[in-house]
């Protein structure tokens, strides 16, 4: 794949790929589905999802220039994707796809305020990590088609389980099904006597796990049969 970016829009790391990796293989299931891309950057998950066979592939994203870098990128790739410039699944009421993916912001900042501005919006998540991928763990159940999927990558510093609880709230059946150990991102590195302070990581830890947490809708909904006909 091709990739340009527009100043300031996320370079896709090791996280990007590891998602990019099981959305593919999401896809592999699943013929012509309908994918959003949730927080797309560069647009990186959205081709991905356009080369895998996806029929439709919708991508959101709050910055103006990766919209466009989102497009261009599609462009590029010789795929079609619609990219959209909104806050998370707003721009797609009532829609529902058959995935959705996301690579949200989820690093734990100073401050539960979030950036408006700037190359910060693109992992400053609040105190805890998880201002944005709380509120895409709420929305996604409303978009997701019958037996649709939700894939989200996060860290372990801002607490994977919940993500799971979270999902499973929803009415998803919700898993962790990639965990990958490694050293901590240059973000997290950088606010790693912070994160001890707050008890996000162990005294002298300086590794993480990247997790990929599943989601899936129920295949259709339970229908109620009415009381007369039940007898
Ligand atoms: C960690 S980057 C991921 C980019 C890309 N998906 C990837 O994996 O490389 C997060 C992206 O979320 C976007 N973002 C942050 N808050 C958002 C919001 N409320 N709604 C939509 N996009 C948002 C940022 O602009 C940034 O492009």
């Amino acid at each position: 794949m091709r990739l340009i970016r527009l100043p300031g829009v996320f370079r896709p790391h090791s996280d990007s790929l590891l998602l990019a990796e099981r959305l593919r293989e999401e896809l592999a299931r699943r013929l012509h589905a309908s994918v959003a891309d949730v927080c797309t950057g560069s647009g990186v998950l959205a081709v991905t999802a356009a080369q895998s066979g996806a029929g439709a592939v919708a991508a959101v994203d709050v910055s103006r220039r990766a919209v466009l870098t989102a497009r261009l990128n599609a462009r590029l790739n010789g795929v079609r994707i619609r990219a959209v410039r909104g806050d998370l699944l707003a721009p797609l009421a009532g829609e529902r796809f058959d995935v959705i993916v996301s690579n949200p912001p989820y690093v734990p900042s100073a401050a539960d305020e979030l950036p408006r501005h700037g190359a910060r919006r693109a992992w400053d998540a609040g105190r805890d990590g998880r201002r944005v991928l709380d509120r895409i763990c709420d929305a996604a159940p409303g978009h997701l088609a019958p037996g649709g999927a939700i894939l989200i990558v996060q860290s372990s510093v801002c607490d994977v389980e919940q993500t799971v609880e979270r999902l499973t709230a929803g009415g998803l059946e919700a898993a962790v099904v990639t965990r990958r150990e490694g050293p901590l991102g240059p973000l997290l590195s950088a606010r790693a006597a912070a994160l001890e302070r707050r008890g996000l990581l162990a005294p002298g830890v300086r590794s993480e796990e990247i997790a990929i947490v599943r989601g899936q809708a129920p295949a259709r909904l339970a229908v109620e049969r009415p009381a007369a006909l039940t007898g």
